[in-house]
């Protein structure tokens, strides 16, 4: 069977990231094979030294120039590209260079809440302030427009009145932690090339 390699890009507190480097250990076909922060700060960088993931900071204006995240990219054979906390568009040129093999999570039912400066806390404030009864995660393709490539997965979870922006946080990190790695996974799998 074919062997897989995927590199992680994450921002933040690198939750998403450490599940799927923990989910992707010792698998038999699928290998984290790199994680790409644009802080040195996120949270998921020292997980992946001790694992020995090669790791790589690339600053914004790297990321943006259309050619240093791709350089790296193919310079590691990589695969598949997976967006976990993310919060930088992926140039046009990468998601060119990988049709279909960039995936991303979002944390709301897409399209609601979704594009450009819609991410992490700020999307739940807006779901709580919208008294939406209901939100979740999205995972998707990613093409060359914020949230819109085509969607391989959605899960829900209910808001109620007592529900704020942190509690309602809460409840999607425990989606997010329950179905990216195995939802990344299946993705992989029913890829045929
Ligand atoms: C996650 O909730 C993820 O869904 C969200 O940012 C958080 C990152 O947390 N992503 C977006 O908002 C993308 N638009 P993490 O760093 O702990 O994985």
């Amino acid at each position: 069977m074919k062997h897989t390699r995927i590199a992680i890009l994450g921002s933040g507190t690198g939750s998403n990231a450490l599940a799927l480097m923990n989910h992707f250990d010792g698998h038999a076909t699928i290998q984290t094979t790199l994680l790409i922060s644009n802080k040195e700060t996120c949270g998921a960088l020292p997980a992946a030294n001790s694992k020995n993931i090669v790791t790589a900071v690339l600053t914004n204006a790297a990321i943006e120039d259309n050619q240093s995240l791709l350089k790296l990219l193919k310079q590691h054979a990589i695969d598949i590209v997976v967006l976990a906390g993310f919060l930088r568009k992926i140039p046009d040129a990468v998601v060119q260079a990988f049709p279909d093999r960039i995936i991303n999570i979002h944390p709301s039912i897409l399209p609601d809440f979704g594009g450009k400066g819609m991410y992490g806390a700020r999307v739940h404030q807006a779901v709580i302030e919208a008294h939406k009864k209901s939100s979740g995660i999205t995972i998707h393709v990613v093409n060359e427009h914020y949230d819109e490539g085509h969607y391989i997965a959605q899960f829900f979870v209910p808001v109620t009145a007592s529900d704020d922006a942190s509690s309602l946080e809460r409840k999607i990190r425990t989606l997010e932690q329950r179905y990216f790695p195995t939802v990344v996974e299946g993705y992989i799998n029913s890829l045929t090339d």
